[in-house]
């Protein structure tokens, strides 16, 4: 099929279509039972996304299933710390785990250097999968954004309330800059990799960006994904880009503005009807199905997936959930949430 043709690309170029195209953030992981099968053979996780050979596996197998107009490239956003030369692992059961920057000296011993050499085999899972998505399906490649990867890397983990990263910010932002522009120059290179084996739209997760109050939110997280998108459309003008500042609220409106993202995904908070109003006229939207209500099924999400479709269904707009899909999700309600897409708006 032409590139073209691809519902999701059609949306990301700004068309309007009866039926929207369907993804789901986190589609591939251990919802699915063949996932599970799968992971069993690499017992590290990273070296799971290393290995091009499953990787692909993984890509594919939610896509296949259920038939999504989407595969996101099967990888995590702290391959990139971990190509940086800090240490990343993950324990069973705990996520992940970082060997927390605190110092300058900790960032010092950050190299770029060897960043394409360590990143090879995800540029080698892209290549594979784009000679092996199913027709119809638009490879998506991805990374976290600066702010959300910085948090981890100082943290050392996830965070309640981020208190390391937010307060070296404010007290030394010079300091955080730098860190913040390695990470920029990191992560559009690794893009423009993903790009150039065969990406055909990328997405940014800033999975943390709702704990930034305004000034910071436009310092540490508008500020970043416009360098990175400016970057990869210097190279690739026609690439799209999709922006998740997730928990943005208000400030996703001035985000879809002044990033010049192709699309902004929204999380649970949004009401769909604002989004239409108010970020829709300005870009494709993504979104915003609870992962809870997807967990519960029947009726209720059948209900709520109806009612995102009438607000969004009148301009660019692509299905997916609020935040990624939960381990608990039964596979059965996925494919009734696809039925319900597919088989047009309600009105
Ligand atoms: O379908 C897909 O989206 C697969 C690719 C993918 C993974 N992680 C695989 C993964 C993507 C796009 C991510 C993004 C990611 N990773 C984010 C941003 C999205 C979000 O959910 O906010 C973040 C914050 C991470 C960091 C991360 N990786 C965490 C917090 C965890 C532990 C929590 C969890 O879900 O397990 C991971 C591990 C991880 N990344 C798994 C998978 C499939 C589970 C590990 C396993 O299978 O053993």
């Amino acid at each position: 099929m032409a590139k073209s043709e691809k519902k999701l690309l059609r949306a990301l170029a700004g068309e309007t279509q009866k039926v929207p195209p369907i993804w789901l953030m986190r589609q591939a992981g251990r919802h699915l039972p063949e996932y599970r099968e799968l992971r069993a053979q690499e017992k590290n996780f990273l070296d799971f996304c290393y290995n091009p050979e499953l990787a692909v596996q993984a890509t594919l197998q939610p896509v296949e299933r259920y038939g999504m107009d989407g595969a996101i490239l099967f990888s995590d956003i702290l391959v990139i710390p971990h190509a940086l030369g800090q240490k990343v692992w993950f324990a069973e059961g705990e996520g992940p785990k970082l060997e927390p920057l605190r110092t300058t000296q900790d960032l010092e011993k950050l190299d770029a250097g060897p960043l394409h050499e360590h990143l090879q085999p995800v540029y080698e899972t892209v290549q594979q999968l784009s000679g092996a998505l199913p027709e119809g399906a638009a490879l998506i490649g991805f990374a976290g954004a600066p702010w959300t990867v910085a948090t981890y890397m100082i943290e050392g983990g996830a965070s309640r309330d981020y208190r390391n990263a937010r307060g070296w910010a404010y007290r030394r932002p010079d300091e955080f800059q730098r860190l913040m522009d390695l990470l920029i120059q990191a992560t559009a290179d690794y893009l423009i990799a993903q790009v150039e084996r065969g990406a055909e739209a990328v997405q940014l997760f800033d999975s943390w960006a709702g704990v930034l109050p305004p000034a910071q939110f436009r310092q540490w997280s508008i500020r970043p994904i416009r360098e990175i998108t400016q970057r990869l459309k210097e190279k690739f003008p026609d690439i799209p880009v999709i922006g998740f500042p997730r928990g943005a609220g208000l400030l996703y409106e001035e985000f879809a503005r002044e990033t010049s993202v192709d699309c902004v995904s929204i999380d649970g908070n949004i009401a769909p009807g604002w989004a239409r109003d108010n970020l829709q006229t300005q870009c494709c939207v993504q979104g915003n199905l609870d992962n809870l209500v997807l967990i519960e099924g029947g009726d209720l999400l059948d209900a709520e997936t109806n009612q995102i479709l009438q607000a969004l269904i009148g301009g660019p707009f692509i299905f997916n959930l609020g935040h990624g899909i939960l381990p608990e999700t039964p596979p059965e309600h996925v494919e009734r949430l696809v039925r319900r897409v597919r088989a047009g708006t309600p009105l």
